[in-house]
């Protein structure tokens, strides 16, 4: 009944549906409930020990040429310090939460980051990317492949929101729009379009495979984050219009930031044409746009940004 065959495409398998990601379903969408949610985390477990990336450390050092290498470095390290960004913001929106079942998944879900950043920290450390002594040391030295913009949203737009929840808890207005900055622009524009493309590219290129095994179970485990964050927002959005309009109002916010992340800061400032991955940057940010409008929908808003 599960199909989990390679020849099946990975947004079309059972696994990644029951995740229920208005992105990956066209019409009527059921969005599962944080039970539901929360049920299905239990379910999805993997381990980032049982990879063995003694293939993919020869596909780095000796198949992929030197400049590419560096190119993809950027994509790499803005999941490597983006994971951790996320795990380390997540806490006070877990204790913001109005209801209980939501919290038992955002619990959840602050697990499942510390299992993406450990599983790019073996990546890392096992393929021999960066030259660094322990986890603290390569998400510095990752951090030196990214742009001003991934600063600006993580370390100034997320960050405040997560400040002022931590400081401020009873405000949900401002829970609204973290969720909308981390489970809709993050998570489900920026980070799902990046693995779709990074995945997609590393098995047409046949390199990496334990890399793209590991990163097709983070997919997997985005999808669910950010079927919650639609479910919550939709929820939110039902109880108050105010809602609504604080995340239309948020969207359009942190929409040139979100922008500017998809464009490595080695690419030509005006050519929007040169390739990543495979893929030109206008195809990147056709791919993102579609998703967010996708759950927006489903959220009941128009998409604004
Ligand atoms: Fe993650
Ligand atoms: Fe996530």
């Amino acid at each position: 009944m599960t199909d989990t065959s390679p020849s099946t495409p990975r947004t079309d398998r059972v696994d990644f549906r029951a995740t229920s990601d208005p992105a990956l379903q066209a019409g009527e969408v059921k969005l599962l409930d944080y039970r539901e949610l929360y049920e299905l985390w239990e379910r999805q477990q993997w381990a980032t020990q049982d990879l063995d990336f003694a293939q993919d450390r020869i596909d780095w050092h000796e198949r992929i040429p030197p400049e590419e290498r560096f190119q993809r470095m950027y994509g790499l390290s803005s999941f490597f310090v983006g994971e951790q960004r996320v795990a380390a913001e997540l806490g006070p929106l877990m204790r913001a939460v109005p209801d209980e079942a939501m919290r038992l998944f955002l619990c959840t879900q602050i697990a499942d980051e510390a299992r993406h950043v450990a599983f790019f920290d073996r990546f890392y450390r096992e393929v021999g990317v960066l030259d660094a002594g322990d986890l603290d040391d390569r998400l510095r030295a990752a951090h030196e492949h990214l742009n001003p913009e991934f600063h600006e949203l993580f370390d100034e737009q997320l960050k405040a929101r997560a400040d002022r929840l931590a400081r401020e808890p009873e405000d949900l207005e401002c829970a609204v729009e973290f969720v909308t900055i981390y489970h809709m622009v993050v998570e489900g524009m920026l980070a799902l379009t990046g693995q779709h493309f990074i995945i997609d590219y590393n098995e047409q290129q046949g390199t990496l495979p334990a890399f793209v095994e590991g990163f097709t179970n983070v997919a997997r485990d985005e999808h669910r984050h950010v079927a919650f964050g639609a479910r919550f927002l939709r929820d939110m959005a039902r109880r108050d219009p105010r809602y609504g309009e604080a995340i239309q109002r948020t969207l359009i916010e942190v929409g040139p930031a979100a922008d500017g992340v998809l464009k490595p800061k080695w690419m030509d400032e005006a050519d929007d044409q040169e390739t990543l991955f495979g893929v030109s940057v206008d195809e990147t940010r056709a791919f993102a746009m579609q998703a967010l409008q996708r759950r927006l929908k489903v959220i009941g808003l128009a998409a604004a940004a």
